[in-house]
This record gives structure tokens, C-alpha cells and sequence, in this order.
């Protein structure tokens, strides 16, 4: 069987644009591959300094996974920090990664422009090796596994990218007594060319600021999905359902009757902003209420989600722990 796998970072609370581009779509892939799923607690370590939150965020992630329908006995489910095979191999295939390979990674890439703009002298102020390496740890995550597709959002596709090239320069290397499987990215918005648009209309991203959490108390949805930014057309006009970010998100969320349906509504016109964000509101609420009372079961202390964190740890290291063995012998340190 071939194996597919992805990971979330525990840096903030799941919201809509991590559900509808990577949680669900991944979910989906649990029928045709032996699917692994984790949380990307070291990953999150590059920006998260307070060990209570991080425990929080590692949490409320794992509860995520499962209230969203993971079943933690069919799928390989657990916490990267849980793998000690992946800090040592992410050493050993660090010494094979091109320094200017990492050079051009976008995340690395955008945090020396933001200091460029913010008129820093030097660019690399207040980044730290963790960012910088970031790329080497993903691939680690993904080759230690030996997964064959990866599905991620696109901003993580260069990353999925990179890993394919540092396992093909560990074959190029080493390939004769092992080969590193080679992996490849499955991206759900590619089929769809959108990119769920968060508060402020750019995509939706915890590093915007700019999220609807997935789990957050009805009023807050209310509220948050009230700030959702539209243009002044009156109410009686017709309107663009393609530009506006309320009906992207409805989109998602709506059944392909309700969501043509308000398209039609839209475009004739009479159909106001405000009503279209209350049916936002309506199908988000309705949709996601049932997964919120699991989740707060699963985040309340005591909860099963520890004891099953630990069971699928042990899932995952029967397969990182054969794979570093083969690279610790091909490499000639065993
Ligand atoms: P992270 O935690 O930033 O995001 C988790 C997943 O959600 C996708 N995503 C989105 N998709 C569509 N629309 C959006 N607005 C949106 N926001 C986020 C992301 O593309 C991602 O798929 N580096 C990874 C975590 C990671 C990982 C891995 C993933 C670590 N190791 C190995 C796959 C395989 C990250 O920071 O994702």
C-alpha cells in the first residue's frame, strides 16, 4: 500500500482555511492510502516560546484532527516530538542539503524581506536556525516515513519540492546500498485554483493574524464572520459572488444546491451583504457544532487524546525507526 501523510503546526488554533485546504482533503486520502497524520510540535518551536501555549496548541490540533472525523485506529496519528528518529535524521541529511538550497525557501525568503522593508540592516535579524532549517525537518518527516504523496496547502508545495531533492541527494550519495522514497505533493486547491481568503481578504493564515478558528464560541463566529470584508455595492445591486470572500468561504462549506443557488441570488441582485454573511454564519455554525462538542471533550484534562497520542507514536516509529537504521548503515554510522 502506498502511504500518504501530512502535518499541522501547532502555532495557533486550527481555523476554516486549515479545515477546508488540509484537514478534510487529507482525511479523504484515509481510503485509498495507509494515511499518517501529526503534529508538527518541533516545527511550531521556531516561533512559540511559551511552553504552556505550546502544550495548548499541540492539543487543541490532535483534538482537531479526530473532532474533524480522524479515527485514530484506522490512520497512524501522532506527535512529531514523540519520534526521536526525526531530530537525528534531520542532522544527517542536513549535512547533504545545499546551503543555497534553503537560501531560496519561501518562508526564509519572506521573513529577509520583511526586514527589508521594514529597513533592517541586517536581513537575517530575528531569524533563527529553526526557520532557516525548517525545509530539512519537513523532509524529514515526510522520507522517514517513506510516504509516496503529501497533501498540503500551496504554500507548503515548495517544501514537499525540497524534500524530493534532498532524498534524491541521499540516492544520488548513498542510493546503491539504500534509496530514500521520493515523494510528491497533492495539492486539493490546485483542482480548485482558490486559496480560502481570511478577515483582511488575503489567504487565511495564523502568521496574518487574520484566521476564523474552527472551534470558536458562536458569538465569536458571529462576530468574526461580520468582519469578513465586502465592497459598498447596495443592497439591490447585482453582484460578483467570484470576488466576494464571504461566498468563497460559503462555497466551501455549502452544498452545491444552497452555494448555486445564493450565486443566482447574488448575481440578480436584491441579496445584501449582510444577509449573505447571516447564511455564512447559519451553515458554518450548523456544520461545525457537532465537531465542537468532541473537540472540548477531547481538550478537556483527562481525556483519551494523551493515551492515543502515545499509542500512534508507537505506530509511527515502526516505520521511522527501520528507515533510519538503513540510512545509519548506508551512510557508514551504525
Ligand atoms: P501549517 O500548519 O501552516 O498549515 C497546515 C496545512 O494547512 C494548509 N493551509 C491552507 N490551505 C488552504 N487555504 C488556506 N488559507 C490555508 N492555510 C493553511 C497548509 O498548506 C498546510 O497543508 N510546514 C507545515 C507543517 C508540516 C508538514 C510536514 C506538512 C511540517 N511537516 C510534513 C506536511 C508534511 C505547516 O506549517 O503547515
Amino acid at each position: 500500500v502506498k502511504i500518504s501523510l501530512t502535518g499541522i503546526k501547532p502555532t495557533g488554533e486550527p481555523h476554516l482555511g486549515n479545515y477546508v485546504g488540509a484537514i478534510k482533503p487529507a482525511l479523504r486520502l484515509a481510503e485509498e492510502y495507509e494515511a499518517m497524520y501529526f503534529i508538527a510540535d518541533y516545527h511550531a518551536l521556531t516561533t512559540v516560546r511559551d511552553p504552556a501555549l505550546l502544550r495548548h496548541y499541540t492539543r487543541s490540533v490532535a483534538a482537531t484532527w479526530i473532532a474533524a472525523g480522524l479515527d485514530p485506529d484506522q490512520v497512524v496519528f501522532y506527535r512529531q516530538s514523540d519520534i526521536p528518529e526525526i531530530p537525528e535524521l534531520a542532522w544527517i541529511l542536513s549535512c547533504l542539503t545545499g546551503k543555497g538550497l534553503m537560501n531560496r525557501a519561501h518562508a526564509y525568503k519572506a521573513a529577509r524581506d520583511r526586514n527589508q522593508e521594514a529597513g533592517k540592516a541586517d536581513l537575517d535579524a530575528g531569524i533563527n536556525m529553526g526557520l532557516y532549517n525548517y525545509p530539512v525537518l519537513m523532509a524529514v518527516d515526510i522520507l522517514i516515513m517513506g510516504t509516496d504523496v503529501v497533501p498540503v496547502g500551496r504554500d507548503q508545495m515548495q517544501h514537499v519540492e525540497i524534500a524530493a531533492d534532498i532524498a534524491g541527494s541521499f540516492n544520488h550519495v548513498y542510493g546503491d546500498s539504500f534509496k530514500l522514497k521520493v515523494p510528491q505533493a497533492i495539492v486539493p486547491e490546485a483542482e480548485t485554483g482558490r486559496t480560502l481568503p481570511g478577515l483582511d481578504g488575503r489567504k487565511m493564515s495564523k502568521s496574518y493574524d487574520n484566521t476564523i478558528p474552527l472551534f470558536c464560541s458562536e458569538s465569536q463566529l458571529k462576530k468574526l464572520v461580520r468582519r469578513i470584508p465586502t465592497d459598498s455595492t447596495p443592497v439591490e445591486d447585482p453582484k460578483d459572488p467570484d470576488s466576494s470572500n464571504v461566498f468563497q468561504i460559503l462555497e466551501q462549506f455549502a452544498s452545491p444546491e444552497i452555494t448555486a443557488d445564493t450565486r443566482r441570488r447574488l448575481q440578480a441582485g436584491g441579496m445584501g451583504w449582510g444577509e449573505l454573511k447571516n447564511q455564512l454564519f447559519d451553515i458554518l455554525n450548523t456544520q461545525l457544532g457537532p465537531l465542537r462538542e468532541r473537540y472540548d471533550a477531547l481538550m478537556a484534562p483527562g481525556s483519551e487524546l494523551d493515551a492515543l497520542l502515545a499509542a500512534g507514536a508507537e505506530k509511527a516509529r515502526k516505520r521511522a525507526v527501520p528507515t533510519l537504521d538503513q540510512v545509519r548503515r548506508a551512510i557508514g554510522i551504525n
